[in-house]
């Protein structure tokens, strides 16, 4: 099955110059990649339009790291999911733990923002694994379940779920791919109890924090991922490409 390999640039380059440099070593990189799988980088808002015009021509899907749970109006500083869809992007990270700590995003905040990403096409990596208090499966059931009790079978197929487990989040520790499967396998047990199993099986599931060329095959082979979501690594083109042969 094809696995979906997505980096998150975060609110890194700071300026165009990073911007530009970091581009044109993505394209050496990315030049002579053959892949089957489906690589996709989530730049800062402001990049996206030259992000897709510059690296389209490999191959690889743009996303963003966020939008706004409306299509337009009076919403100051907030980011239309059309307006990120007409630029080009196939995707859009939702719910990550850096947004619902520095933004206080809720989970019902997130639930808007996927149905207002779904009704445009554009494809919601909802991620999960966000503890504020209780524990990490507590909290997973609520983020899972806020989202799915909203659409029907035909609509969940097109979201993707994204453990990030907080402690795994820039550290450079992961769980073992044991644990890391037991929680994928979680995530499908609470879809299948509202959808069904054959529902469940369809989702795609990627894994998040610390991923590197070394543990992505791990992850994918061992753990079950369907793809991964990559911080850190993705801030170097020759490390994304790394991680995008590894799975080759
Ligand atoms: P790191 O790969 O830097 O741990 O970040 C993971 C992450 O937050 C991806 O969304």
């Amino acid at each position: 099955m094809q696995k979906l390999i997505v980096g998150n640039l975060k609110m890194n380059m700071e300026n165009v110059s990073q911007r530009d440099s970091y581009c044109k070593d993505f394209l050496e990189e990315f030049r002579d990649i053959k892949t089957n799988n489906h690589v996709a980088v989530c730049p800062p808002i402001v990049y996206l339009e030259y992000f897709y015009k510059t690296l389209h021509k490999t191959g690889v899907s743009i996303g963003a790291q966020d939008c706004f749970w409306e299509l337009y109006g009076s919403y100051t500083g907030n980011t239309s999911p059309k307006t990120i869809k007409s630029i080009g992007a196939e995707f859009v990270i939702l719910g990550h733990s850096e947004r619902r700590t520095y933004n206080h995003e809720t989970n019902e905040d997130v639930a808007r923002k996927v149905l207002m990403a779904l009704r445009i096409d554009l494809m919601p990596i909802v991620c999960v694994g966000f503890v504020s208090s209780g524990n990490e499966m507590d909290s997973i059931k609520e983020q899972v379940e806020i989202i799915t009790k909203n659409f029907s079978e035909k609509e969940i197929e097109n979201i993707i779920f994204a453990y990030e487990p907080m402690s795994a989040i820039g550290s450079g520790k992961t769980p073992s791919t044991d644990e890391i499967h037991t929680m994928i396998m979680y995530i499908r047990s609470i879809i299948s109890a509202t959808h069904g199993k054959e529902c469940a099986e369809s989702i795609g599931i990627l894994y998040g924090g610390s991923v590197v060329a070394e543990n992505v095959t791990a992850l994918c082979t061992k753990a079950y991922a369907d793809g991964v979501l990559v911080g850190g690594a993705s801030l170097s083109p020759r490390k994304f490409a790394q991680i995008v042969r590894m799975l080759n």
